[in-house]
């Protein structure tokens, strides 16, 4: 790679297209960072997927703690993600045989976790206990957009309180960060009673994008985007941005890597297999800003 960037020379770093890939991100440079704006993914982008040989929990999973709900609605949710995870990630089904499955998935374990009546004063104890992580070189990634005042608009599919408590357990909360999640509405005396607005799921992303990402004032005026996830559903969170100059997609390939290679290839400018690191996105963001 001619830019000084060894981290994309590695055999995990996937582009069907180097030339295209180079030619934006110098671009990018050429604007410089008051252009950017960086929209992420939570669970699997900025999260790692597995760590020791464990999948690390994905903010729905973070909730399976006995703070939180009983053993009866750990099995009931298990068996749901059991069930509709592989269809989640099936490369044989298109996006649009997957949505109406996905509302299932969602509405079921978001009725489940309602019926838990889960106090909101349990939560930071449940993301204490559970083992979540961040991919390693985050505080980096965070720490270089926070300092260059890069928005950075996380737009995940999961828990968005459990989401907020992950970053700010980390101490990475800074104020350059929008969220768009599904958040819990609690009612006056701290109990889970609904979840807020439409639910976003993994393709309805670009629903979310048209309704709240594109009315972000901090996010106007920055034509240039980063945009990071590890599921084709999460390459529409960019559909909000009113007039996009320079697009540069980085798509994790976690799971089933094989029989969604060529998909992900075909999709994302860059893929990441099995990189449980943020080290290429922050040598892309190194050299922009
Ligand atoms: O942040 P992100 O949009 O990636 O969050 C959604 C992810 O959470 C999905 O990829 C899905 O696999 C996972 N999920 C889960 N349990 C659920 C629903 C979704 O682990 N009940
Ligand atoms: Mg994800």
């Amino acid at each position: 790679f001619p830019m000084q960037m060894p981290e994309l020379a590695k055999c995990s770093v996937l582009m069907r297209e180097r030339s295209r890939v180079e030619e934006t991100i110098h671009a990018m440079q050429r604007a410089g960072a008051g252009s950017l704006q960086v929209i992420s993914d939570f669970d699997m982008t900025l999260t790692r997927f597995a760590h020791n040989g464990k999948r690390v929990p994905t903010t729905h999973n973070i909730l399976d703690n006995r703070l939180l709900i009983n053993e009866d609605c750990t099995r009931k949710m298990r068996e749901l993600l059991n069930t509709y995870y592989p269809i989640e990630i099936d490369a044989s089904r298109s996006a649009e045989e997957k949505l109406p499955l996905m509302v299932e998935w969602w509405t079921k374990v978001h009725e489940l976790l309602i019926e838990q009546k889960i106090r909101r004063d349990m939560l930071a104890h449940a993301v204490k206990e559970s083992s979540a992580m961040l991919r390693d070189g985050y505080k980096v990634f965070f720490e270089c957009l926070a300092e260059h005042q890069v928005p950075l608009l996380i737009f995940s599919a999961g828990v968005g309180d459990v989401l907020e408590e992950v970053i700010r357990q980390n101490h990475v909360f800074h104020p350059n960060i929008h969220i768009i999640s599904n958040y819990m509405d609690f009612d006056q005396t701290g109990v889970l009673q609904a979840f807020k607005g439409q639910l976003i799921h993994t393709f309805n992303k670009r629903e979310g994008a048209l309704s709240h990402a594109a009315g972000l004032r901090e996010l106007q005026g920055r034509p240039n985007v980063v945009l990071m996830g590890d599921s084709l559903g999460d390459l529409t969170m960019a559909d909000g941005v009113s007039e996009p100059q320079n697009v540069l997609t980085i798509g994790f390939l976690n799971d089933q890597v094989e029989e969604r290679k060529e998909s992900y290839i075909n999709s994302f400018d860059v893929v990441l297999v099995k990189d449980e690191t943020l080290d290429v996105p922050n040598a892309i963001l190194r050299y922009i800003t």
